[in-house]
């Protein structure tokens, strides 16, 4: 039953259909194993590795999934162009010790006659969804069906995609499904820059511009915790991003950390994120930090 796994030369063992991953994954359980699931889309980086690692905190074994998902893009979106190696991916993962790698065909995730969508409403609708108005009814879907198709106890995901974070912790509870969603902090390059699979596409000069983004986020953050307006705040980063040389902006807002809502007028009352979306070239780049 087992043997359709390929090994990588790190024996990482990569399972591409429903029956050998459920086998496996009971399997661990049947050991008394706790067992973790890490979704991503590949082109890993030290960010998804970050959440392996994260997983096996509590977690005796790990399984990272990697399906660049298409219904969470838009046409004209970067889904053709999205970057693909998998035998890097797979040695990256083995290198961080990740049990199994499920790389599913699109057939195994979305049938022929696949009918079904999963939408969240409430914290899907703004920001992010606002710009990318089919994006997380994608998102949702394909997370709700990695999760029911591994079985996993316990689930990863980056705070680096926030609102993604909060629309499938929102999902799961909706859902009953029995699953830990668990956050994991932003990894940063050493000029601050949140990790990202896009980041490759960026120029270098345009690189050296996005590096400035996480730090007009957090004067934000500060100016926000040291008790300055929310309006207030917002106008003197979309100054800041403009200043730099940053003129295409989604969006910089403060909003409440639980759901996303809107703050203000006066200063930040309770738990509250900053939140951003750029575009640097054709590159668009999102990042999110706390407000202390
Ligand atoms: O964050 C990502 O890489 C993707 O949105 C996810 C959660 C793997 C769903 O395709």
């Amino acid at each position: 039953m087992l043997d359709a796994a390929l090994m990588t030369p790190f024996q990482l063992p990569i399972v591409r259909n429903l029956a050998e991953l459920r086998a496996r994954v009971r399997g661990w359980r049947a050991e008394g194993e706790r067992v973790g699931l890490v979704p991503t889309m590949g082109a890993l980086h030290e960010g998804h590795l970050s959440l392996v690692r994260r997983a096996k905190e509590t977690a005796g074994r790990v399984a990272a999934s990697i399906f660049v998902n298409p219904t969470q893009f838009a046409p004209g979106e970067d889904f053709a162009a999205y970057p693909r190696d998998e035998s890097r991916d797979a040695e990256l993962l083995a290198s961080v010790g990740c049990d199994l790698l499920y790389a599913p065909p699109t057939e195994a995730i979305y049938p022929e006659g696949f009918a079904t969508t999963v939408a969240v409403s409430g914290v899907s609708a703004e920001l992010e969804g606002a710009h990318r108005p089919t994006h997380f009814a994608g998102v949702a879907t394909v997370v709700a069906k990695l999760l029911i198709q591994a079985e996993p106890d316990l689930a990863v995901f980056g705070e680096k995609d926030y609102q993604q974070l909060l629309v499938i912790r929102r999902m799961a509870r909706d859902l009953d499904l029995p699953v830990e969603i668990v956050g994991a902090p932003t990894v940063r390059e050493q000029d601050g820059l949140a990790r990202s699979s896009r980041n490759a596409y960026l120029s270098e000069d345009e690189r050296v511009l996005a590096g400035r983004l996480n730090l007009v986020l957090a004067a934000m953050a500060g100016a926000l915790s040291a008790g300055v307006d929310v309006a207030e705040a917002e106008a003197a980063a979309r100054q800041a991003l403009k200043d730099i040389g940053i003129e295409e902006v989604d969006y910089i807002e403060a909003r409440g950390a639980e759901d996303l809502r809107p703050l203000g007028p006066g200063p930040v009352q309770a738990a509250a994120r900053v939140l951003a979306a750029i575009r640097v070239g054709k590159t668009r780049l999102i990042d999110n930090m706390a407000v202390d």
